[in-house]
């Protein structure tokens, strides 16, 4: 009887080692300590013994019954303490990267451009990209119907109010404020009904006035030379070419040799081996009479750039348009 007893006992003990998850666990329980199984099956066949085998024979059962609903108690909460620790951070694990933001090109180059110029001295400006005629056209020296109006396709939002075309009227809103000296650059967002390899309807210029007294040419020469040397490289080919503004006088735009070809001429730049970047010139005597500035006194230089073009040359890209389309790929990259 007793060698019976310790059987089931050590059957049940070598089952349990192999029981690797609850329900095998919680059915071995069953199997031997449940009403029907093994051990209280035994327990029941206890009064057919004979007599003197009865007491110990139920002591006998008793202890392995205890035994094993102990052992299998510990075996289940040794499983829950396995799963808990499964679920804790496992802190030498590496980490997941989380993707980070970045600048759109555009406004990476708009920063540098007027980091350059805060060096140089010049504060920044801004102004409303839905402009009156008056500060976009008018206050500019270009009255109505007048044919250099032609130079710009504009997008007119009534007879009075239109997309600004250019960052120019920021100038004289500044002009308005501020008495001389000036020393003033204002980035912001252009419109015109353009749209080819080196044209978007949108785009960005950054304008720059300077007035003060004894301001020449040569002034407005130098300023924008160590501009493009800071820009690119002071390797970097430039040339001043003479142009028209109906504000400035005299008028020059600048180019810069075209990285694509190095000057031999290709598609991005016409065939010229040189891109525009910039207009520039003297402001014209008239502009300071809207802003009520003593042009005895006072002369000044302004210019405006194109920051898409800039960001191009920067950065060897062929089509403008690619700015907009918002593929990340493109995006990505810089
Ligand atoms: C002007 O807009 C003048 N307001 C610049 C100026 C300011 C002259 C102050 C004198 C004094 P222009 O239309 O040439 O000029 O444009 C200036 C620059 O903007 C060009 O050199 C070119 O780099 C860029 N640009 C012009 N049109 C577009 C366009 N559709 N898409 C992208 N860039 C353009
Ligand atoms: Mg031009």
């Amino acid at each position: 009887m007793e060698n019976k007893i310790e059987h089931i006992k050590n059957e049940a003990v070598k089952e349990l080692a192999t029981a690797s998850d609850k329900e095998s666990i919680k059915a071995l329980s069953v199997r031997y300590l449940g009403r029907k199984g093994v051990i209280t099956q035994f327990l029941r066949n206890i009064p057919g013994l004979p007599p003197e085998e009865r007491p110990v024979a139920g002591k006998k059962a008793n202890e392995a019954k205890k035994f094993l609903d102990a052992a299998f108690n510990e075996a289940l909460k040794e499983l829950e303490r396995a799963s808990a620790a499964d679920d804790r951070i496992d802190v030498s694990l590496p980490g997941r990267t989380p993707s980070r933001g970045f600048l759109h090109p555009i406004t990476e180059i708009t920063r540098q451009i007027c980091d350059i110029f805060t060096r140089l001295g010049f504060d920044i400006a801004e102004g409303p990209e839905v402009e009156k005629d008056y500060y976009n056209f008018e206050a500019l020296n270009i009255p109505k119907n007048h044919p250099a109006r032609d130079m710009q396709d504009t997008f007119y939002v009534s007879e009075d109010i239109v997309l600004r075309t250019h960052t120019s009227p920021i100038q004289v809103r500044v002009m308005e404020k501020q008495e001389p000296p000036v020393r003033v650059i204002a980035p912001g967002k252009v419109y015109r009904c353009d749209s080819d390899l080196t044209h978007t309807p949108m785009f960005h210029q950054v304008e720059g006035l300077l007035v003060d007294e004894n301001i020449s040419f040569g002034d407005l020469k130098g300023m924008l030379t160590t501009f493009v040397h800071q820009m690119f490289d002071t390797r970097t080919s430039l040339r001043f070419r003479p142009s028209f503004f109906p504000f400035t006088e005299p008028s020059a735009e600048v180019d810069i040799l075209c990285v694509m070809c190095r000057g031999k001429g290709c598609r991005v730049c016409s065939q010229t081996g040189w891109l525009e970047v910039l207009g520039s010139g003297m402001v014209h005597p008239a502009v300071f009479e809207y802003a009520k500035y003593d042009t005895a006194r006072y002369t000044g230089f302004a210019f405006g750039m194109g920051v898409e073009r800039i960001a191009m040359l920067k950065y060897g890209i062929d089509d403008i348009r690619k700015f907009f389309e918002n593929d990340f790929r493109f995006l990505r990259q810089f």
